[in-house]
């Protein structure tokens, strides 16, 4: 089933003029560079307290955005400062490898991705590539062939966690295309793209929205059922999760040219701006759309991407091309309006109200620095083609 769009919400665009686009960038590079001492050999906390991100070890699922952050600001401004600064970081992921630090589970995509396969892709960094390549390794070790799954979380033996997937490692699965371009062995491949099938099958529900997870039986391969960690219900969408299958899925098509992976995209991504309240920033689950409920500006930023991304590879005749392209604008315009933390100079962090986890309230109306980093990406895919890092 396809959820049909309503064309007048999203029909008109607001103008993103050069310039527009140019003083959103200007306000988080400002941002950045405040941050540049404190996050040099340390990284922001995954969300903060107070608007406010802790610098802590390399230990968290989230690293990477920094890093990713001062990637993206080195593409923008040309300025050797920001190369300097993400080289420095990049130490400390080969040590994270080489010592398998906090390495169970199954965000090392988002950690490699964003560190050193941008650094490999922009300056030819020959470690910084064997680093990704082995980071791949310690992702395959995640992989149970039978279910044609990686798991997401925790000891592979840990009877609470053995066999879960997650929306979430859709994001992740582009570690695994690119070991499989460098190295040129197909395995990454194929447990990839298993996966991204397997997610697409089973995470996604009729009605279009997702599980925030689902957990199969390893041993015998068959489904079991579905579960939250993050959202509302078991039974209600967790709209960061809708995101990163909104994303997730078009970049697993732009690997695997699986037709079925654009499509499924596009439900997905019709259920969520089914969801939108007025100001088209989401609510943190989207089982509201209206109320006093916390917004998450993080999964709104992560929307913008996946639907430029998403836009990309519809034929242009498809009816819903345009929609994806102006509500990514309007999106995009309602956070750079009322979402930044342009009114709280005492901030570091540059997106405010998003959710972390409210179920445990855990970085609730605070800044994730997820959602910096996506906030990044959605301008700097408006500025220019971007040849992405994942
Ligand atoms: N991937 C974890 C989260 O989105 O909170």
């Amino acid at each position: 089933m396809e959820q049909i769009l309503d064309p007048l919400k999203y029909g008109e665009t607001t103008v993103w003029t050069k310039q527009k686009v140019e003083s959103a960038i200007g306000f988080v590079l400002k941002r950045i560079d405040q941050n540049l001492d404190t996050f040099s050999l340390k990284f922001p906390a995954p969300a903060s307290r107070g608007n406010i991100y802790e610098p802590i070890e390399n230990t968290e699922w989230t690293s990477s955005f920094w890093t990713g952050m001062l990637w993206l600001a080195y593409e923008v401004s040309g300025d050797d400062k920001y190369q300097m600064a993400a080289e420095k970081q990049l130490k400390s992921y080969k040590k994270r490898v080489d010592q398998r630090i906090a390495t169970e589970t199954h965000d090392l995509g988002f950690l490699y991705s964003l560190s050193c396969i941008a650094s490999y892709k922009l300056t030819g960094n020959e470690e910084a590539k064997q680093t990704a390549i082995a980071a791949a390794d310690l992702l395959m070790e995640r992989y149970f062939e039978k279910a044609g799954i990686i798991q997401a979380w925790g000891k592979l033996d840990n009877p609470s966690q053995r066999g879960r997937m997650i929306v979430d490692c859709c994001m992740n699965l582009p570690l695994l295309y690119w070991a499989s371009e460098e190295t040129g062995d197909s395995k990454y491949y194929h447990a990839a793209q298993s996966h991204a099938r397997q997610s697409a099958k089973y995470l996604i529900r009729e009605d279009t929205s997702t599980f925030h997870t689902y957990y199969m039986d390893v041993e015998s391969g068959e489904p079991l059922y579905g579960r939250t960690a993050q959202g509302y219900a078991d039974d209600s969408c967790w709209s960061r999760g809708q995101t990163w299958a909104m994303y997730g899925l078009p970049l697993s098509y732009v690997y695997t040219k699986d037709s079925y992976l654009l499509h499924d995209a596009v439900r997905v991504t019709n259920y969520y701006l089914n969801r939108l309240p007025e100001d088209y920033v989401c609510y943190w689950d989207l089982i509201f759309t209206e109320g006093e409920e916390e917004k998450d500006s993080s999964a709104a930023a992560i929307s913008v991407c996946g639907m430029l991304e998403l836009a990309k590879h519809l034929p242009l005749s498809h009816s819903n091309r345009r929609i994806y392209e102006n509500a990514a604008l309007r999106i995009l315009d309602s956070l750079t309006e009322n979402y930044t933390t342009k009114s709280l100079p005492h901030s570091n962090g540059i997106l405010k109200h998003a959710v972390y986890g409210k179920p445990l309230g855990n970085g609730v109306n605070e800044c994730c620095i997820w959602g910096d980093y996506y906030y990044l990406e959605a301008l700097v895919r408006v500025l220019k083609d971007w040849e992405m890092y994942w």
